[in-house]
């Protein structure tokens, strides 16, 4: 994928998320002087943070292989102990949106985790009989938006579990320049520091919006990359200076248009955008919340006074002001 040759494969090389890297180090480099597999590690938190870069470097540090599914994938206790037999010594297992197995799938997952072994039914009906299965020692590296929608018996069994947390527009600068170095793509240092600043936090999406502007330098300008040509790029491609997009604004618009404000539920705002609501929930409102233009209340949805200032609205007076 065009992600994937942006991609750091060390945890030298890994820009950001400190607090991560620096507890990783030290897990890993543990486990490695002992010879054994690492703790299973969960990482949560939105998407395009590096949860599934993360799981690669943990294979890369350890030294062994990495097999990747997701949750929706394995469908049968079987896909899964396919995987699971398949393993050499010490290996690392990551599936993507962990909190999408099934329940049975989970079941199997349970003893393979705390003892490296699983129960499989051969046969049907009264012959049917339970068979246990050793397994390689192997790492576990669960990933999920949400670390609230596993179920405590499985996230119980985590003995490392990470938060990765949007990016600084600082850090995101580094990594914009490093993208832009391995790309070949001439930047300025106002120009890397826009791209980063208005890129909700998300190096994922720091790297789309380079690629974009980088198309745009190339057939609207010389191909050099500096803050008026980054502005002039974004702008096109409906980014506002503050970062938010198409999407983000058609949120906190209907907020505001369709239910005065809020509160409102979540099903009545994906309905009123013609959008899932996991994805208002995993991808849209996480950085509008931290970023103070919505409000998570026990009755729904509300905007705040920014949200009215940021579209540029003059916010409703509090209740009881005179005219
Ligand atoms: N590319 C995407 N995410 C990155 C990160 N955290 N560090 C370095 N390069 C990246």
């Amino acid at each position: 994928s065009v992600e994937r040759a942006l991609r750091p494969r060390a945890l030298s090389e890994y820009i950001g998320q400190h607090r991560v890297r620096e507890q990783l180090e030290i897990f890993i480099a543990a486990a490695r002087n002992r010879g054994e597999a690492l703790d299973h590690v969960l990482l949560f938190g939105p998407p395009g943070l590096g949860k599934t870069t993360l799981a690669h470097i943990v294979a890369h540090e350890m030294g062994v292989q990495l097999r990747q599914t997701s949750g929706p994938v394995l469908e049968r206790p079987g896909d899964l102990a396919a995987l699971l037999t398949n393993l050499e010594k010490n290996d690392v297992l990551f599936i993507d949106e962990i909190h999408r197995l099934s329940p049975v799938v989970e079941e199997i997952l349970y003893p393979a985790l705390e003892d490296f072994q699983i129960d499989i039914l051969i046969g049907e009906g009264p012959a049917a009989r339970s068979v246990k299965i050793d397994l390689q020692p192997f790492t576990l590296v669960g990933a999920t938006t949400r670390a609230g929608m596993l179920t405590n018996p499985l996230r119980d069994r985590f003995g490392i579990v990470s938060r990765l947390e949007f990016y600084s527009a600082e850090d995101l600068t580094h990594i914009v320049k490093r993208s832009a170095q391995l790309l070949n793509a001439q930047t300025t240092p106002d120009g890397a520091a826009e791209i980063a600043r208005r890129a909700r936090g998300t190096p994922r999406i720091a790297n789309r919006l380079l690629r974009r502007v980088r198309d745009y330098a190339e057939v609207k300008a010389d191909g050099r990359i500096d803050v008026a040509v980054a502005g002039a790029a974004l702008a096109m491609l409906e980014v506002d200076p503050q970062g938010l997009d198409l999407m983000d604004r058609k949120l906190l618009e209907a907020i505001i248009h369709k239910f005065d404000g809020g509160p409102v539920g979540v099903d009545s705002l994906a309905a009123a955008i013609g959008e899932e609501r996991d994805t208002i929930e995993d991808v849209i409102e996480p950085f509008l919340i931290q970023h103070g233009y919505l409000q998570r209340t026990p009755r729904g949805r509300m905007a705040t006074q920014n949200t009215w200032k940021h579209l540029g609205l003059a916010p409703p007076k509090p209740a009881g002001t005179p005219d």
